[in-house]
């Protein structure tokens, strides 16, 4: 079923997993760690299905030497995590707590011991509930204590951290955390969402600049969900809708980044919620990167509302999908790909997460067959190559994930890893899609040796 191009990879293409901080650690009272939103608001009854919560996770906090040894098993030459703000400051700001930063320190070099790129993200949701009492990501000075928390981090790791992301989906955080309400901290407000955007973004250039003082020749970047938009029918309202739909997703965060501007029709049509003031943030935001992350799924297919309501998603009759009810369509990623890299011109991309949820179970042998797993990380992974070929500078792929985690307000309902956890004894056990990820990075990094690294 693949049509990959065997040659198309450069020798330093990364294959990765990726994960993240609260998704799997645990350990949310132990060694100093302070609040996290998320603590929070799981314990705010009818927050995350079943009242789930992530203190114990997958436990990565104790057992991490052993999920290093299944990342080596799987030859990963990469491993994306995100460090814990409470970790680190427990109260947000002011004291950093030591203990916090020797987990990040243990696990970083036990990586390197196995010969495992450390590609480190700073933010991944869990603000200090302390900084969420005083205001959180709404409120500017937010942005001085994630500047504060960078600094503390940087030092501390940024001679082994070779690869930093400052933020993971920023869109995410803004409007599913700040405008919907459906992540912690539970906001349900536009004006939020988008000051929360905005600081996102702020402290984003704030920490590129500190991270290449304290990391120094560290490659940085940041991490963005995006999704192809694909107009319904050639109509002209269809076209304005993706159009609309492209603005709100994607635009909104890599114009300002890559452009130093927020796309006019959306600052139009968001109107007196835009934060004011934020022209001569612009310069901050819009510098330099190194790479662009792209973390991406699905795709989307949008028409017009015919009354003129916000444009409205469309199921494809003939499609697949994974537990999350999204749409398998790797040639939207293709598709992205070569968007971002024709729009933008990044100077690299890594596809920081892709993968997919399916009811795993253990069958009688204890073998997990997740047969549609694999089909979907093989044409996935056909996508990117086949990007990579058209010229699109892409220098690595992170499956999402390592392990079934904590999945947000699904609690531990959704299994998007390629080992499985059992979650009442937290044993691990790869799943068939382990030994297919194996097998493929094995047999590409044999080609990927007789071709030239990209420039
Ligand atoms: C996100 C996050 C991950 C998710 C994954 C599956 O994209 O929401 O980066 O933490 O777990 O994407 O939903």
């Amino acid at each position: 079923m693949s049509n990959t191009s065997d040659s198309a990879l450069p020798a330093d293409f990364v294959w990765g997993a990726a994960t993240a901080a609260i998704q799997i650690e645990g350990a949310t009272n132990e060694d100093g760690r302070g609040e996290s939103v998320w603590d929070r608001f799981c314990a705010t009854p009818g927050k995350v299905r079943n009242g789930d919560d992530p203190s114990i996770a997958c436990d990565f906090y104790h057992r991490y030497r052993d999920d290093v040894a299944l990342m080596r098993e799987l030859g990963l030459d990469a491993f994306r995590f995100s460090i814990a703000w409470p970790r680190v400051f427990p109260e947000g700001r002011g004291r950093v707590n030591a203990a916090g930063l020797d987990f990040y320190d243990r696990l970083v070099d036990e990586l390197l011991a196995n010969d495992i790129l450390p590609f480190a993200t700073l933010f991944h949701w869990d603000t200090p509930q302390a900084i969420e009492a005083r205001g959180g990501w709404p409120e500017r000075a937010t942005v001085d204590a994630f500047v504060d928390y960078t600094e503390a981090v940087a030092l501390r790791l940024g001679d082994r951290v070779r690869h930093w992301i400052t933020h993971n989906e920023p869109w995410v955080h803004a409007w599913v955390g700040h405008g919907w309400g459906v992540h912690a901290p539970g906001r349900k407000s536009e004006s939020d969402a988008l000051a929360t955007a905005h600081h996102l973004l702020l402290s984003h250039g704030l920490a590129v600049e500190v991270l290449r003082r304290e990391s120094q020749g560290a490659q940085v970047g940041i991490t963005l969900n995006l999704d192809h938009v694909y107009p319904a029918s050639p109509d002209e309202a269809d076209a304005d809708a993706a159009r609309q739909v492209d603005g709100f997703n994607n635009r909104w965060f890599l114009d300002p980044i890559f452009r130093g501007s927020y796309p006019e029709d959306m600052l139009r049509l968001f109107g007196d919620n835009v934060p004011q003031g934020t022209e001569s943030d612009m310069a901050t935001i819009s510098a330099p990167i190194d790479f662009v992350g792209v973390n991406n799924y699905t795709r989307s297919v949008v028409r017009a509302d015919p009354d003129g309501g916000r444009p409205i998603f469309v199921r494809n009759p003939n499609g697949e999908y994974t537990d999350m009810d999204w749409e398998v369509a790797p040639e939207g990623l293709h598709d992205l790909l070569v968007r971002l890299s024709s729009d933008y011109e990044p100077r690299a991309i890594y596809v920081t997460e892709n993968g997919a949820a399916y009811p795993d179970v253990r069958d009688h042998e204890g073998t997990i067959r997740d047969t549609e797993r694999s089909a979907f990380l093989e044409a996935y992974i056909g996508a990117v190559e086949r990007a990579r070929t058209a010229g699109v500078p892409i220098k690595g792929y992170f499956v999402w994930s390592l392990l079934d985690n904590f999945e947000w307000a699904y609690g531990y309902w959704k299994r998007f890893g390629l080992v499985y956890v059992d979650f009442p004894t937290l044993e691990r056990v790869p799943k068939e899609s382990f030994s297919w990820y194996r097998d493929h990075i094995a047999s590409r990094r044999e080609r990927q040796r007789s071709t030239p690294a990209a420039p």
